[in-house]
């Protein structure tokens, strides 16, 4: 498999060394600042990490070019629509997440479970908080938002969501349900951003042999019905 990559910052470089890691070559990387190498055009799947603003663009020039994309740039998704009509038009394969470890996939499931119980009991306020290094762009993180999405589909009401921006946190994401009596947290911490690049990778692979519009969630979901 030959990938391009769609930003060189923290997480394409990193996205880079998993690759090299894997034996994957990256044959082109877009950076308008860290510099751009090589042609789109030679690459089977694009991994895209740069910014809210320019996610957007970067789906256009990749269903444009006919080249399936990863896309692990939060902050955009009031724009999913228009990248779905891309995707279509492109007749690309397309797979976005706004996290791409295993750890909050599942997290992501628990939540879920953890809010239809909890939303029965009165005496438990549901709660979110997040914590990330203080370069992050967006606030809350899409991973917290994803959380919120979850847990709020059982309460049918607003949970309180609160973000740090402070340090050099890779991502840390806490579901909580509190009452008079005592907490429950559910907390995921990123130890690195390695994680985020192999799954990124992983996402890279299943696409690379399909078309169509897919969720990283959806991945995960093939994964749980099918024993390892
Ligand atoms: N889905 C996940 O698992 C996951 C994990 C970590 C980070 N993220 C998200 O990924 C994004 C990038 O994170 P980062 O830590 O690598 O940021 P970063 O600031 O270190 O890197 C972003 C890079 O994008 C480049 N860039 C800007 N505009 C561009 C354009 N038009 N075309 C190509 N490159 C462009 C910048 O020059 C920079 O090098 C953020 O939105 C972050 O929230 C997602």
């Amino acid at each position: 498999m030959k990938l391009a990559l769609f930003g060189y910052g923290k997480m394409g470089r990193m996205v880079e060394q998993a690759a090299m890691r894997e034996g994957i070559d990256v044959v082109c990387v877009i950076d308008p600042v860290a510099g751009s190498r090589g042609k789109l055009n030679d690459a089977d799947v694009c991994v895209d990490f740069t910014e809210p603003g320019v996610a957007i663009d970067n789906i256009k020039t990749a269903a444009a070019a006919h080249v399936s994309m990863v896309v692990g740039t939060t902050g955009w998704y009031d724009r999913l629509e228009e990248a779905k009509l891309l995707v279509e038009e492109g007749g690309i394969g397309f797979v976005y997440g706004s996290n791409f470890s295993v750890g909050v996939n599942l997290m992501f499931k628990i939540t879920g479970h953890a809010a239809e119980l909890f939303s029965h009991f009165p005496s438990h306020d549901p709660f979110i908080e997040e914590a990330h290094h203080k370069f992050k762009k967006d606030a809350p993180s899409g991973t917290a938002l994803s959380l919120k999405r979850i847990a709020e589909a059982e309460y049918g009401r607003e949970i309180p969501t609160s973000s740090t921006r402070a340090g050099y946190f890779p991502g840390k994401h806490i579901v909580g349900f509190d009452s008079e009596a005592d907490t429950l947290e559910i907390v995921h911490t990123a130890r690195s951003r390695a994680g985020f690049a192999e799954g990124a990778l992983f996402a890279a692979r299943w696409i690379v042999v399909r078309k169509g519009f897919y969720e990283f969630s959806e991945i995960i979901e093939e994964r749980l019905r099918s024993k390892p």
